[in-house]
């Protein structure tokens, strides 16, 4: 079985001109959002896999490589265009040689990751697996109808949904959708759908199965999934994750599990609440209040702020009294209070934005 992570154009609603770079390289809990698909294909006993990279796609080759540190082997295909998931798939028809493979959209992120559905595709006798969630707002995905297990009906951001089952962004194919992605026509939105493949496949009476997928699963698109990601991802991870070299500091200082990376300095006087990551080079100045679920990335100082609930990128600053909830700062932003103090207050700052005596 191979694997294919798609990073690619499309779906790109974290504006790539908020923040610079690939959007699947942004960070959550200060590592690159695209690394948490690739450990989960690693982790369900996959090697070879291709990552699909789009238009935008700086950062991703360097930050991957030959997928050694990921116990993978990595190639990598292009995407021109953003011309759909299954456009991207029909490209790796080569790579994919034959065999099942298992699909990872990279903004996704499960908690159970893809185990359950590729464990339902080796018991066999399906020609595809994919995975469904109840959401809120249906519209805003690939839309499953079922009666019992059987599939009734797939549509691709409907606007009347037929259900409040979502497809989840990974998926397990055999061979036969290949001749199908031949056959698509671009949709509306001028993409090549999955989910139409999906239908058809379906249609023609292949074995199609639904995995209810559970625990914790987004799709990292908008802002307030992207932090909520971040929340979960801080949430779970295991004690030996919260590691502090070096970091000597007053027992106050520190509350619940902290992670600290080499050459970060905080004042005593400030405080951290876990789950949190610190990562190299920060500068946490005095009174400043982090967390629960500050991730902030390497180089970013803050001075006398409080944040919680948020993403710093790296070298993001914050000076003043400033109180930052549910906020996204992106690489070199800098948010400087005034005298007053203010907030609590939610801000999207892109890549090098100068907020000043807010
Ligand atoms: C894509 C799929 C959609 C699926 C979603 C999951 O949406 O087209 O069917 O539900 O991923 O993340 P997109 O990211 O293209 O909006």
């Amino acid at each position: 079985m191979k694997g294919l992570l798609l990073a690619g154009g499309y779906g790109t609603r974290l504006r790539p001109l908020t923040f610079s770079g690939n959007k699947h390289m942004l960070p959550i809990a200060n590592e690159p959002m695209l690394f948490y698909g690739l450990r989960d294909l690693a982790a369900v006993g996959l090697h070879e896999v291709a990552i699909v990279l789009g238009p935008m796609r700086e950062g991703i080759r360097e930050a991957v490589g030959d997928g050694r540190s990921f116990g993978l082997t990595v190639t990598y295909l292009v995407q021109e265009e953003p011309r759909g998931i299954a456009d991207a798939v029909r490209r790796a028809r080569e790579f994919v040689g034959g065999e099942p493979c298992v699909v990872y959209l990279g903004d996704n992120l499960l908690e159970s990751g893809a185990a359950p559905l590729v464990q339902r595709f080796e018991r066999g006798g399906y020609s595809a697996v994919i995975g469904a969630a109840p959401v809120d707002d249906p519209r805003r995905y690939g839309v499953v109808e079922l009666d019992g297990e059987r599939i009734v009906s797939l549509a691709e951001k409907p606007t009347e949904p037929r259900s409040s089952l979502a497809l989840v962004g990974v998926y397990v194919f055999d061979p036969r959708i290949f001749p199908i992605l031949d056959r698509l026509t671009p949709s509306a939105r001028g993409e090549l759908e999955i989910t139409e493949a999906l239908d058809r496949l379906v249609r023609d009476g292949a074995p199609v199965g639904v995995e209810r997928i559970r625990g914790f699963w987004k799709d990292t698109g908008r802002p307030e999934d992207y932090l909520l990601a971040n929340r979960e991802v801080l949430a779970s991870r295991p004690p030996t994750y919260f590691t502090r070299p070096g970091a000597a500091l007053p027992a106050e200082t520190l509350r619940g599990p902290v992670r600290i990376g080499a050459g970060t300095a905080v004042d005593p006087t400030a405080r951290i609440e876990g789950p949190s990551v610190l990562g190299s080079g920060v500068v946490v100045g005095p009174d400043s209040v982090l967390g629960p679920f500050a991730s902030i990335g390497d180089g970013a100082r803050i001075s006398g702020a409080r944040i919680r609930d948020s993403i710093l990128m790296e070298r993001a600053r914050v000076e003043g009294p400033v109180d930052l909830r549910d906020s996204i700062l992106g690489r070199d932003a800098q948010v400087v209070a005034g005298t007053g103090s203010i907030g609590p207050i939610s801000l999207i700052a892109g890549d090098a934005a100068r907020l000043r005596g807010l």
